[in-house]
């Protein structure tokens, strides 16, 4: 049994994994229904193990301190992070308005709401407009799809601890503001072009 101890809540006794990234293993927590645990993984690769040690040491600490800095206009997109240390954070399980929990959208047969894609083209605009460089937002498995009612759909960020060029480190290009915008477009019309269904 895998406990992790925090300085701020009563320790927590991780379940089963819910969910794998690169970098990171997400838990559902024992007699806890509305939080998660990520921690990294154990066998991220040669190349991710390098990022970890060199770029991204203290991952689970940047994705608190991104959230604490996102703008009002845009915050509530992004799922909170309740807690963070160097080996864990804790996050809230995305809820759609019944009390089940809310999927990625690699799990939904495409979405064909205007609403949630509004929602992702304003989010879009505005980053680019504010030169918010979240280069891994755009992606299946860092968005949930959240039931708001009956029929609205609304997306929900819950992996944004990748701010900058140090995402992608073998991409020297990005250090122009160009090369930037132009990789954010892209990974926008991908997630569209990949999920986005007319009905
Ligand atoms: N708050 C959450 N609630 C439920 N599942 C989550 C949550 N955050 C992440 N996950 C799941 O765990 C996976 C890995 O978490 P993520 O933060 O994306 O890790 P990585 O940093 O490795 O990309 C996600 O792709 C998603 O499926
Ligand atoms: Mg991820």
């Amino acid at each position: 049994m895998n406990t992790v101890k925090l300085k701020e809540r009563d320790d927590l006794v991780l379940g089963s994994k819910i969910g794998a990234g690169k970098f990171r293993e997400c838990y559902s927590v024992e007699n806890r229904e509305d939080i998660c645990v990520k921690v990294i993984k154990s066998n991220p690769g040669n190349f991710r193990l390098i990022q970890l040690r060199f770029l991204r040491k203290n991952i689970h600490l940047e994705e608190l301190k991104i959230r604490q800095m996102l703008p009002p206009e845009i915050k509530n997109y992004f799922n909170p992070v309740l807690e963070a240390n160097n080996n864990y954070s804790v996050c809230p399980r995305p809820l759609n308005y019944d009390g089940s929990y809310a999927q990625s959208l690699l799990h939904h047969q495409g979405i064909s709401d205007d609403r949630f894609w509004e929602e992702i083209d304003y989010v879009y605009r505005f980053i680019d407009e504010r030169q918010l460089w979240f280069f891994d937002i755009f992606n299946g498995r860092n968005i949930f799809v959240v039931e708001k009612d009956r029929e609205g759909l609304s997306p929900l960020f819950v992996d944004y601890k990748q701010l900058g060029w140090k995402a992608f480190p073998l991409q020297p290009d990005l250090v122009f503001r160009f090369r930037k915008k132009l990789k954010l477009k892209r990974q926008y019309e991908r997630l569209i072009r990949n999920y986005r269904k007319t009905e």
